[in-house]
């Protein structure tokens, strides 16, 4: 059975109908662009402002604030317990994102690059139960902080689909490995303002911050690779690949 030339021309027209003409924010890098590798860091960083509050028309939510999932900490031994409950955390920041070093090999659709985040700070709700010097104390409030991180290394791969006589990409979930040397934490209305213990569990706390760091950083790091590739997918799904990377 073959299709007529006709209705082949019909589907075609009714396919590329949704958008005739690429919207003006996405911004196509010829295949044969000597600086495609530029042209595509271009390309996203001038996607910045629509990307912080979401992209409706294409389904892509917005990247700020992102939230994190709740986090758990138990460690220390008995005379020095630790335990930590983080929730409703909110973090700002992820459009801050600073493409390097991007190394597109659009044939094959690997991308890879450098990515850091100029600020990213965070804030939510925290619930302590900690014991100094044989001492329990409980407390529950506000947290916000800091993460002072430097450069990560993305790999981001796609699959080439077939749908409806044509190619669209579909990117596998982002590899993304944050080093985040520094935070700073505060935690408000520590004992309801008993200061002393409050100063004695900053204390303990910021002698401990690697331990809160190590169950942050691989929350932060799945929650911003799960929110980029899906808002990859969005822009990814709703034009072609010969529409984002045209031939000449
Ligand atoms: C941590 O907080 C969540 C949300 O308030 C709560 O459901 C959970 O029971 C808490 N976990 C602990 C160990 O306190
Ligand atoms: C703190 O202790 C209380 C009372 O024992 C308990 O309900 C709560 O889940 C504990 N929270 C954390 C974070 O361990
Ligand atoms: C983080 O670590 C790197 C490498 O060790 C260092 O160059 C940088 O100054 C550190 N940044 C902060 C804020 O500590």
């Amino acid at each position: 059975m073959y299709a007529s030339p006709v209705r082949l021309c019909l589907t075609a027209i009714l396919f590329s109908a949704a958008f005739a003409v690429l919207p003006p924010y996405i911004k196509p890098c010829k295949k044969s662009n000597p600086d495609i590798n530029k042209c595509i860091v271009r390309s996203i960083e001038q996607l910045r402002d629509k990307l912080s509050v979401g992209i409706p028309e294409l389904g892509a939510p917005p990247i700020e604030p992102l939230n994190l999932k709740q986090i758990r900490l138990s460690r220390g031994p008995a005379g020095a317990k630790l335990d930590v409950n983080l929730t409703d955390i909110r973090v700002s920041g992820p459009s801050t994102f600073k493409i390097r070093d991007l190394k597109a090999d659009v044939e094959n659709v690997v991308f890879t690059f450098k990515v850091n985040f100029e600020k990213l700070t965070f804030q939510g709700k925290y619930q302590i139960n900690a014991t100094i010097l044989l001492l329990k104390v409980t407390g529950q409030g506000d947290i916000t902080g800091t993460f002072t991180d430097y450069e990560s290394d993305v790999v981001l791969r796609a699959r080439k689909l077939h749908r409806d006589n044509d190619v669209y990409l579909n990117f596998e979930k982002m590899k993304l490995k944050i080093k985040i040397n520094k935070t700073q934490l505060h935690f408000n209305n520590l004992f309801g303002g008993d200061n002393a213990l409050a100063a004695a569990t900053h204390e303990l706390i910021n002698n401990n911050n690697d331990l809160i760091l190590n169950e942050i950083t691989p929350e932060l790091e799945t929650s911003l690779a799960e929110l980029f590739t899906s808002v990859a997918n969005k822009v990814t799904k709703s034009f072609t690949y010969k529409e984002l990377f045209p031939d000449d």
